[in-house]
C-alpha cells in the first residue's frame, strides 16, 4: 500500500477501504508521511468528500491513534457535552453542576479559546486558585465526589487529529464534514463517556453558517456514537445572538452563578434545561426532567455542586457571593442607542471579536488575556430600547486598545428596527 495510489484514489472520486484509512492515520500519528502527501489527501477529501463508511473508519482510527480514557470505576452514567463553538457560550458551566446535582456524572476536557469564541478553560481559569489541569488521578477523584470532573486534556488522546488539525488550519481543509466528524467525535469517544450531547451551532458566530449545514454535520456526528457504543443526541443551535448577555471570561462566569441563583436568562436556560433534559433521558431516568431542573435551580442544590466542584478544583467557592474576589476591569465605556426601536440583530462574530480586541480572547495562541474584560449587553433581540439608552458596556484595563475602533464593531453588531421584533427560540431542532 502506498499514499500515491491512496490520494489518487480519491482524488479520482474512489471509495478508500478501512485498510487505506488505517494506513494514512497510522502514518500520520508516526510521521512517516510527509505533510505534502498528507496535505494532497485531505484537499481531495474537501473536493470529493467521504461516505458514512470512510468517515466510520477515520473516526475509529483517529480515536485509537493515542489513548483512551477508561472510567469504568467511576459509578453511574457519564455524559459528557460538546459545543461547536459561539459567542458568550457559557452552558457548561451551568449544566455540569445542574446534571451532577441529578445524578449524572459529568466528565469534560476543555481548551483555551482561540479568535471569537471563548474557550471553557479560560473561563474557569478566572476563578482565583481554579486548577484546569488535573492528573488522571485527580480527573477521576473529582468525577467520583462531586460528580463533575473538566481538565485540560494531558493524555496523549488523538495525537492523528493534532497532526492533521494544524495541517488544515494552513492549508484550507478544515471545511469538510467528514473531516470535521471523525475530528471531533475521534476525540470525544476517546474520553470514556457512556452518553454525549452535542451542541451543534449554527450562525453569524459559529462554524456551520446555516441550520441545513448545522443539521447535516450533526447527522453525521451521531452516526459515530456506534464506534464506542456510546449514546448520543444533538441540538441544532442558532448562534446569531451571543448567549447571554456577558461576553468574557470572569463575567461569564458571573452570569452562570447568577442563572443558578435563579436569575431568567431566558435563552441560557433554554439551552441548559434541554441539555440536561437530554443527558437525564439517555441516562434513562426522563420522568418529569423539566420540573426537577428547575427545583436543582429553586433550592440551590446545582449551586452548592458548583461550589463543591470550585472547592475540589482548589479554588474560592466564596466567590459565588463576593464577584469583588474575580479579575476585574478599572474602565467601563458605555454605548448608546443612536435611535429608538427594537433590536432586530445582535451579531455575535462582531461582539466575540469586540471581546477579544478587549483582551478577553485571543488572537494568537501565544497572547496573554485579561480575564475581566469583555462585553455586557444590555439589550437582546425583540427588546425595546430608546434612543441614547445604554446597549452595551466595554469592560477593558488595557488603554492601548484602539479603543475607537472597537467601539464602531460593537455599535455596529446591533441593528434597530422601528417594526416591532418577536424573540425567537434558541434551540430550532433535536437530531437522533
Ligand atoms: N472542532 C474540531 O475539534 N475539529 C474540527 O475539525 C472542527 C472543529
Amino acid at each position: 500500500m502506498d499514499m500515491v495510489s491512496i490520494i489518487r484514489k480519491k482524488r479520482d472520486k474512489g471509495k478508500l477501504t478501512k485498510e487505506e484509512i488505517y494506513f494514512f492515520i497510522n502514518g500520520v500519528t508516526e510521521g512517516t508521511i510527509p505533510d505534502y502527501q498528507t496535505s494532497a489527501l485531505l484537499m481531495a477529501i474537501v473536493l470529493n468528500g467521504m461516505d458514512e463508511e470512510e468517515t466510520y473508519y477515520l473516526t475509529e482510527a483517529m480515536m485509537k491513534s493515542g489513548d483512551i480514557l477508561d472510567l469504568s470505576e467511576v459509578e453511574g452514567f457519564k455524559c459528557d457535552k460538546h459545543s461547536t463553538g459561539g459567542v458568550g457560550d457559557k452552558i457548561t458551566m451551568i449544566i455540569a453542576p445542574l446534571a451532577a446535582s441529578l445524578g449524572i456524572k459529568v466528565p469534560m476536557f476543555s481548551g483555551p479559546g482561540l479568535g471569537h469564541t471563548g474557550g471553557t478553560t479560560d473561563k474557569l481559569d478566572s476563578i482565583p486558585g481554579f486548577k484546569t489541569l488535573l492528573t488522571e488521578e485527580e480527573f477521576i477523584e473529582s468525577l467520583k465526589k462531586v460528580g463533575i470532573a473538566n481538565s485540560i486534556q494531558s493524555k496523549n488522546i488523538t495525537p492523528a487529529d493534532k497532526k492533521l488539525y494544524a495541517l488544515r488550519d494552513v492549508t484550507a481543509t478544515v471545511e469538510s464534514i467528514p473531516l470535521i466528524t471523525a475530528s471531533i467525535m475521534s476525540k470525544k469517544l476517546a474520553c470514556g463517556a457512556d452518553g454525549l450531547i452535542l451542541d451543534v451551532k449554527f450562525g453569524k458566530g459559529a462554524f456551520m453558517k446555516t441550520k441545513e449545514d448545522a443539521e447535516n454535520l450533526a447527522k453525521s456526528l451521531l452516526k459515530m456514537a456506534p464506534v464506542r457504543n456510546i449514546k448520543a443526541v444533538a441540538l441544532i443551535d442558532d448562534m446569531n445572538e451571543p448567549l447571554g448577555y456577558n461576553i468574557g471570561n470572569a463575567l461569564e462566569i458571573i452570569e452562570t452563578f447568577e442563572v443558578l441563583k435563579g436569575k431568567k436568562v431566558d435563552d441560557l436556560l433554554e439551552v441548559s434545561v434541554e441539555i440536561v433534559k437530554r443527558m437525564l433521558e439517555l441516562k434513562g431516568d426522563g420522568e418529569n426532567a423539566e420540573e426537577r431542573i428547575y427545583k436543582a435551580i429553586e433550592d440551590g442544590s446545582a449551586l452548592k455542586k458548583y461550589a463543591e466542584w470550585i472547592e475540589f478544583s482548589g479554588g474560592t467557592p466564596e466567590v459565588i457571593n463576593d464577584y469583588s474576589l474575580f479579575p476585574s476591569c478599572e474602565n467601563k465605556t458605555d454605548i448608546k442607542a443612536e435611535k429608538s426601536g427594537y433590536v432586530s440583530e445582535i451579531n455575535s462574530y462582531s461582539i466575540g471579536m469586540s471581546a477579544v480586541y478587549l483582551k478577553a480572547g485571543r488572537l494568537k495562541k501565544e497572547d496573554t488575556i485579561d480575564y475581566g474584560a469583555g462585553v455586557v449587553l444590555n439589550k437582546k433581540v425583540g427588546d425595546c430600547v430608546e434612543k441614547g439608552e445604554t446597549i452595551l458596556t466595554l469592560h477593558y484595563n488595557d488603554t492601548r486598545i484602539p479603543l475607537n475602533e472597537i467601539i464602531f464593531l460593537a455599535k455596529s453588531a446591533f441593528s434597530i428596527s422601528s417594526e416591532k421584533v418577536e424573540k425567537t427560540k434558541r434551540i430550532a431542532k433535536v437530531v437522533k
